[in-house]
């Protein structure tokens, strides 16, 4: 039976906003789910031997490759194994947690989850990406064009000659305002953000609920 898959890559544990956004998805969300928690479980860096394990015949693997293999593989059945996605992501210095750029060097094997002639097996498939940041990134703020986690995760999941998700983006901006003194003007921006992400997480469960249902 398919499943959702739900990868978390925030350090904060319960105190993490991606994951309160989140929670607002998983409570709509009715259905089976399997749970990736990268800062309680990270992967490991893709080795030398992960590498040329891809490109070498299995029967003729060393036991560093065959182990880096077994590590791949399980990953990649449970993301080909998914029906749905959600992505908890929260930015980490304009990109995104290292943990969670480990886990997608794991997973982007050509002849596995990327197929550069027929197109990727996940084509087309529904995935929610949630990902707060201290900042705003709106058109006008000083940030604009600074944000490099959610135009880089379009393309790498969303781009139909990479993973091909049907990606939306709920991104719950300026969490740094009740912690900051200089940001205390922007304290009701944040909350109105915090308030349309975590409503928009919940309408996502159902759209995407149905669109794994077809
Ligand atoms: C290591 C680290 C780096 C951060 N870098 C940025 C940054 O570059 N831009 C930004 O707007 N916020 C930055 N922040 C703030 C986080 O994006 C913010 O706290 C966000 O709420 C984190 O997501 P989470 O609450 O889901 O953990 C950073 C936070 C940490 C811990």
């Amino acid at each position: 039976m398919s499943y959702l898959l739900h990868i978390d890559a925030s350090s904060l544990g319960d105190a993490s906003i991606s994951r309160q956004v989140a929670q607002s998805f998983r409570t709509q969300w009715d259905g089976p789910v399997v749970h990736r928690d990268l800062a309680l479980s990270p992967v490991p860096h893709l080795s030398a031997a992960g590498i040329t394990a891809r490109i070498t015949d299995p029967a003729r693997h060393t036991p560093e490759e065959a182990k880096a293999a077994a590590v791949q593989q399980e990953l990649i059945d449970e993301f080909l194994g998914a029906g749905a996605y959600l992505f908890t992501v929260p930015m980490y210095n304009y990109s995104m947690p290292s943990s969670f750029k480990a886990w997608l060097d794991q997973i982007m094997a050509q002849g596995h989850t990327l197929d550069f002639v027929n197109g990727p097996a996940t084509a087309g498939r529904p995935a929610v990406l949630i990902s707060a940041r201290g900042g705003g990134y709106a058109p006008g703020t000083p940030n604009h064009g600074k944000d490099h986690l959610v135009p880089y995760l379009e393309t790498v999941l969303g781009d139909p000659h990479t993973l091909g998700l049907d990606l939306t983006t709920v991104t719950p901006e300026l969490t740094l305002a009740p912690h900051n003194p200089a940001m205390a003007p922007l304290i009701p921006l944040h909350e109105a953000s915090l308030a349309e992400a975590h409503e928009q997480a919940g309408r996502l469960a159902e759209t995407v609920g149905r669109k794994t249902a077809v």
